[in-house]
């Protein structure tokens, strides 16, 4: 093992400098015109694959963007590893806001600056470059490895789905391994055991034909974006929670092991409202906020729009008004259900004064890891050796959908090993990963492959 470790210590230059030619691939999956720059990053981890020798590399062509695929089967009596990462990223917009360019990866202070370099290419690259340690330092790989690589994660997966469903036997593994979350805090690794789901829904509303002249019709005729406001602002009652009858029917409530151990987490409260500018939080009533980003479900708008937004004031009473409304699931809430009663419940408080279209766009499931399973306990080794601190457990409020599809269609767990930080600002202006995270990512990861025969 001397070997694998002294490899990444000697080639960090190169990992580092290999990274930063797939972060300056601007492979953005929400945009039909970065098609061609989502192939490249494909292409990239494709090659990178290849040139490991492994048993079999393959590039799936899907309607959508390619799966790259990758296996190396060492001893059938091992465990086997699916490694699951995503390159494709979120539009960097607004550009403005970037200190450095998104797709010109750039170091400062010790952390890399890119779209991209926490979500989810520097951190799923980690295990790529630590297979590699153990094959170009000669080291007999310790495990079986599957990596699956795809292109849509943050457009909700829509190929990948049926991908799984129809390569069940090709995806066979023990467990998955997702580097795509984030530690608790700097220096404290953290093995996330839960995942929130996710429904998306639209919601436009309209009311005369046309936008009115609101001193002519004002007074008489509903206002759109008025209604509009009132339907959401009866969505959530006095105690923070949602106001659809039965959004919570399914929702599994937090055992007193589970409290007991989120009042353990070293949170302080103060610092999380100071770092995000804020005087106050807001939530649920009778739950801590840990517990209410991560634990418990949620109701958010992610947009709202209506009238006159330019310039100066013109007076119109506007003939439409929308809004996207996302909801944050916990088990066993079921996303599809949960959008039916969402459609069904809008629509019974609208006024009759306007009309009201709902859309629902991609979702997915929450998931859970369990506990005791074993390769939780080879992660945590893991962790312990390279950060010399024993990793927490924790859920995280965000949504991997593909996990609860992965634990569904092939009966595995997913083992997610997080060594982004909640500041790396993924999805935002100036998105960052450090540089000591990605190297000691690539350390984790070569050490869980080699200390995960121990307890399998
Ligand atoms: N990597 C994130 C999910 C994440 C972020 C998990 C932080 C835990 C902590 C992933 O790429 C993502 O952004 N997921 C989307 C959902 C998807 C269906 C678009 C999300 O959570 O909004
Ligand atoms: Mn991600
Ligand atoms: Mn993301």
């Amino acid at each position: 093992m001397e070997d694998v470790q002294a490899y990444i210590e000697s080639n960090k230059e190169n990992f580092k400098a290999e990274l930063f030619e797939l972060l300056r691939i601007p492979s953005i999956s929400t945009s039909s015109a970065h098609r061609q720059e989502v192939r490249k990053a494909a292409n990239f981890l494709f090659e990178q694959l290849e040139s490991l020798n492994l048993d079999q590399v393959t590039l799936f062509e899907t309607d959508g963007n390619p799966i790259v695929y990758g296996e190396l089967t060492t001893n059938p009596s091992k465990p086997t590893v699916l490694v699951y990462g995503h390159y494709d990223v979120q539009p960097p917009d607004p550009e403005a806001l970037w200190e450095t360019p998104p797709f010109e990866p750039t170091v400062r202070n010790g952390d890399i600056y890119a779209r991209g370099a926490s979500d989810d290419k520097g951190q799923s690259f980690t295990h790529l470059k630590a297979l590699e340690s153990y094959i170009r330092s000669g080291t007999d790989f310790p495990v079986n490895i599957k990596f699956i690589y795809e292109g849509e994660e943050e457009i909700g997966s829509p190929h990948l789905v049926p991908f799984i469903e129809e390569h069940r036997e090709l995806l066979a593994c023990d467990m998955v391994l997702i580097s795509d979350t984030a530690m608790f805090a700097e220096d404290t690794p953290s093995i996330t055991y839960g995942l929130r789901g996710l429904t998306y829904m639209e919601v436009e509303v309209t009311g005369p034909n046309r936008d009115l002249h609101s001193g002519v019709y004002g007074g008489a005729v509903e206002n759109p974006a008025i209604a509009l406001s009132n339907m959401i602002a009866q969505l959530i009652d006095e105690e923070g929670r949602i106001a659809i009858p039965g959004f919570y029917d399914n929702v599994k409530p937090l055992t007193d092991k589970e409290r007991e151990a989120y009042k353990k987490l070293p949170f302080d409260e103060k610092e999380y409202k100071e770092e995000l500018g804020l005087k106050a939080l807001d939530g649920e009533k009778g739950y801590s906020t840990l517990e209410r980003a991560s634990a418990r479900p949620t109701l958010d708008v992610n947009g709202l729009w209506s009238g006159y937004q330019g310039e100066g004031a013109k007076t119109v009473l506007p003939s439409k008004a929308a809004a996207k409304i996302s909801m944050r699931l916990v088990p066993n809430q079921d996303p599809k259900e949960i959008a039916r009663l969402f459609n069904d419940h809008i629509k019974s408080i609208a006024p009759e004064t306007v009309t009201v279209e709902v859309t629902e766009h991609h979702g997915g499931h929450p998931s859970i890891t369990d506990l005791s399973f074993y390769g939780l306990k080879a992660a945590a080794k893991a962790f312990e050796e390279i950060y010399a601190k024993e990793p927490l457990f924790t859920r995280e409020g965000g949504s991997i959908p593909i996990v609860a599809d992965f634990q569904r269609v092939l009966g595995a767990q997913s083992i997610l090993m997080g060594f982004g930080l909640n500041s790396d600002a993924i999805h935002s202006p100036n998105e960052k990963f450090a540089l000591k995270d990605f190297y000691r990512g690539i350390q984790t990861s070569a050490k869980f492959f080699e200390v995960l025969p121990e307890y399998g």
